[in-house]
């Protein structure tokens, strides 16, 4: 039978979601980014520390319970297809079975009027949509300013929350562009820095190591 608690709690609540209806167990920093409301929020995290699996159970949850567009933007269509991979993945593995009005390699449709939809990095492939509720950007320090500029009114109006993610990079730093020119004025943005699993040689942001699983990195 169904459990009205238990559903009302998955619905307010990332991280029992995702434990209960994914099997997936989040690290601690990947509970807070579940469980986190800010508007902006940058991930700089190292390679494998599972920045896309987090995020795209980020724009899962948001589209069964708070139905409306995600956009999960990366530089190139293969990026973008990956990580959309991973949305659909998930939503695939869920019992019982969410059903789908469209389903194909970049986008999906939920029965409750949600889109998820990947885009690649080309400013024009955004300009066809408005009013996203979740923009994902993935390596977002290598997407351009010119896709970053067609994001932000669409995110303007629409009050939206935004993730950009990335893995630290020697010629382009995702987090000092975001306090330049650049960042939308902060009165209207939280950009929130969660502690961060990083390698040795990148600065230690936090004490935390990703989990044994993945250390090879
Ligand atoms: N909490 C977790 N428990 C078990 N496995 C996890 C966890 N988080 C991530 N993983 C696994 O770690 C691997 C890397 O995850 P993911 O691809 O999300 O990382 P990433 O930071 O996006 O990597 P990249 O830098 O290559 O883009 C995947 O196999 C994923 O399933
Ligand atoms: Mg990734």
């Amino acid at each position: 039978m169904y459990d009205i608690g238990r559903g009302l709690c998955w619905a307010l609540d990332a991280v029992p979601f995702a434990e209960d209806r994914l099997g997936f167990v989040p690290d601690a920093w990947q509970a807070q980014l579940l469980r986190s409301r800010s508007q902006w929020i940058l991930l700089n995290c190292c390679r494998q520390s599972g920045k896309s699996t987090t995020t795209a159970i980020v724009a899962l949850h948001q589209a069964i319970y708070d139905p409306g567009l995600v956009l999960c933007v990366s530089p190139s269509l293969r990026q973008s297809r990956e990580l959309f991979a991973k949305v659909i993945g998930f939503l695939k593995s869920i019992e019982p079975v969410i059903p789908l009005e469209e389903d194909n390699k970049s986008s999906c449709e939920l029965s409750n009027g949600s889109r998820i939809v990947s885009l690649p990095g080309d400013p024009d492939t955004v300009r066809g949509y408005s009013a996203p509720k979740l923009v994902i950007t993935d390596e977002a320090a290598y997407v351009s300013d010119a896709m970053q500029a067609a994001i932000a009114p669409m995110l303007a109006v629409s009050q939206g929350r935004q993730i950009d993610m990335s893995s630290p990079s020697r010629e382009i730093c995702l987090i000092p562009k975001a306090g330049g020119e650049a960042a939308p004025p902060p009165n209207r943005y939280d950009a929130t820095m969660l502690p961060m699993p990083v390698v040795s040689g990148e600065p230690k942001v936090t004490t935390e190591a990703p989990s044994s699983r993945r250390r090879t990195i």
